[in-house]
């Protein structure tokens, strides 16, 4: 027997107990002939206490950090009590005890507060994880595995294990792919997503399917991507969007409870991705705070519905003399509260962030809106201090706001807008870590224009359908696009789709739509998305094929399971929540991969290796 007890578990009620404890030194302290050790496993910390009697041999063995010991004694009351461990009433008075294993002196010290650097940390990721700051994450990510596995049990669903090694049929994302031995000349590819798996089982009538599973994606990473992550996977069959929006917002809930003992009983708000773009400039919008958009100035067709409202903007903005305005595709405002005092520094500083290449802007211009009632702006000379007041009411904006406006290129400009709303909201300190806000974002367009190619590709993926009454435009409309500028105009820009995404404090937790189950609609659904019917047929042949088998209406959703530990954690980075997560170039720092292989590897693919 290694061990009686664990380093968490002895209390008070414990003392005069003859115990054996296993784990690893964390500190040693010697005071006169006394000697102290911090014994430390994954449940917590035990302080060991070494007597004159112990010093001999304590001088033939020494102990070290991290070195793994066990040791036996009696349970004793502390003199000094330490009221932050669950252990701080006892320690140990050790009779004997035996070096298990020696370790190296650590590359880092194995605290909470850490003196390692993030790239030495991730080199021994082993040594990392023995932190309790990661061991505390990795816990919370059993948690939320655990409550949604519960969760979807008791709703029916079903876990189902779809493979890793799949076809290649890049859509989205770039593939990883793997060479076949037994198939020389040929690949696999890793699955982006389960997502035709899903459906087929749909067809097999698996009526309620999950699975935590392992995605796999050759894109650019950020702090919130990882080149294999993990989502919660999910499909059913024979519901409409209302069915799927109902039962996942409850497991989204479910989590918040049983994880963070939240009782999120709020309604959770759904807005259409027309009005998110429209009001926040983000399809993701973080609603824990205010600070709308104010749309001054737009193109019509970007907001077809919001013509009527374009009429009440027209507070001359357009035609005002001042030339980036008057040139201006879109001019947007947001109003920042209590900021009118902010010093010609300050304001100069905020027009540098969205001069950055990242945000991409030419300038910005502002409107001081003084507690006294009067209006002073960069532009006055454009403005009499009447249409500076119209522009900020227009912006909601109260005596002792300031006005930022932004102008440009619809796309860009709105962005820029979203971003500096979000920098504002950082700042301000609005964006309350362990306030959480839910959020549906529904009626996605269901394509989205690539200038790469000039063509339309699926905005969420290609088996999402078209809503109902949109059907005929995509059918009876040419996808081709005359004039790439103005793709805005074609009738493919304003088809929606039957999908929806999950937002929580500004990140896209998760996403799903109802699918195309009909092999007439997925048809034509391939070809708006310029693929040849030879090519649809040899890309997704198997599903087409599956759809005349009986398959019934279905759809699903997936929440990024990483991103939501994250957020539930506190952390922007979704690495710390992932045991042996990548760096930024996608390489495994640990184990130096990705690396090059054997001759003898290439020889049985029968592949040579000729870099370009
Ligand atoms: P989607 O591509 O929107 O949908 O992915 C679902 C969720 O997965 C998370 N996610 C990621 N997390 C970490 N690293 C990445 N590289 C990454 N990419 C995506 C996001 C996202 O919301 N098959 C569809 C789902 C469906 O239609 O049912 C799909 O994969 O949180």
């Amino acid at each position: 027997m290694y061990r009686s007890h664990t380093c968490g578990e002895l209390k008070i009620g414990d003392i005069t107990k003859q115990v054996t404890l296993a784990g690893w030194v964390q500190t040693i302290r010697k005071f006169g002939a006394i000697t102290f050790v911090d014994l430390r496993d994954r449940y917590g910390i035990t302080q060991l206490l070494f007597g004159e009697n112990l010093n001999a041999e304590l001088d033939a063995a020494p102990l070290g950090r991290e070195f793994v010991i066990q040791a036996t004694g009696i349970v004793s009351e502390r003199s000094n009590k330490n009221p932050n461990i669950s252990t701080g009433d006892i320690e140990i008075a050790v009779s004997s005890y035996k070096i298990l294993n020696k370790s190296a002196v650590p590359p880092f010290t194995i605290q909470d507060d850490t003196d390692g650097g993030d790239d030495l940390r991730m080199k021994y990721r082993f040594l990392d994880l023995r932190r309790n700051a990661v061991k505390k994450n990795l816990e919370l990510r059993y948690a939320v595995n655990r409550s949604a596995r519960n969760y979807l049990h008791e709703n029916q669903f079903m876990d189902i294990e779809t493979p890793f090694l799949i076809k290649s049929t890049p859509e989205g994302a770039r593939d990883f792919v793997v060479p076949s031995r037994m198939n020389a000349g040929q690949f696999y590819a890793l699955p982006q997503s389960p997502q035709t798996f899903k459906q087929l089982l749909m067809v097999s009538g698996y009526d309620r399917y999950y699975q935590i599973v392992k995605c796999f994606r050759d894109e650019d990473l950020r702090a919130d991507r990882q080149p294999e992550f993990t989502q919660i996977d999910c499909e059913m069959s024979f519901v409409e969007q209302e069915d799927i929006l109902l039962m996942f917002e409850n497991l989204i809930k479910r989590i918040f409870k049983d994880v963070k003992g939240i009782d999120y009983t709020e309604y959770i708000e759904r807005m259409s991705w027309e009005e998110a773009m429209w009001q926040y400039g983000n399809d993701k919008p973080d609603i824990r705070f205010g600070m709308k958009l104010a749309n001054l100035k737009f193109p019509l067709h970007s907001f077809p519905n919001k013509i009527a409202h374009l009429q009440s903007s027209l507070i001359g903005i357009g035609d005002c003399g001042f030339s980036v305005f008057d040139n201006a595709e879109t001019v947007v405002a947001i109003a920042v509260s209590g900021c009118s005092e902010y010093t010609r520094k300050q304001i100069d500083e905020l027009t540098e962030w969205v001069k950055r290449p990242q945000i991409g802007m030419q300038g910005m211009v502002y409107i001081k809106c003084s507690a006294d009632g009067s209006y002073k702006s960069s532009v006055d000379k454009f403005f009499t201090e009447d249409k500076l007041k119209g522009i900020a009411d227009k912006a909601d904006a109260q005596a002792g706001d300031l006005v930022f406006i932004l102008a440009g290129r619809e796309e860009r400009t709105r962005k820029a807008a979203s971003e500096l709303r979000l920098e504002m909201g950082k700042r301000l300190g609005l964006r309350k870590e362990n306030e959480f806000k839910l959020l549906w974002v529904l009626d996605f367009p269901l394509f989205e224009y690539t200038e790469d190619d000039n063509r339309w590709v699926a905005r969420h993926h290609p088996f999402t359908s078209p809503k109902p009454d949109h059907i005929a435009v995509m059918i009876n409309n040419n996808p081709l696009i005359e004039q790439a500028d103005k793709y805005l105009e074609h009738p493919y820009a304003n088809i929606k789709a039957n999908a929806y995404d999950m937002v929580l404090n500004g990140n896209e937790i998760g996403g799903g739509s109802i699918r195309i189950y009909q092999r007439e609609l997925q048809e034509k659904m391939f070809a708006a998305l310029g693929m040849s019917e030879e090519e649809a047929l040899h890309k997704f042949g198997f599903l087409l094929g599956a759809f005349e088998y009986g398959a019934p209406p279905h759809g699903g959703i997936a929440f990024g399971f990483d991103r939501l530990c994250s957020i539930l954690g506190g952390s922007e980075s979704i690495r710390d929540f992932i045991a042996f997560p990548k760096n930024n170039s996608g390489r495994d720092v640990m184990l130096d991969a990705p690396s090059t292989i054997d001759d003898k590897q290439f020889e049985e693919l029968q592949i040579q290796l000729n870099l370009k």
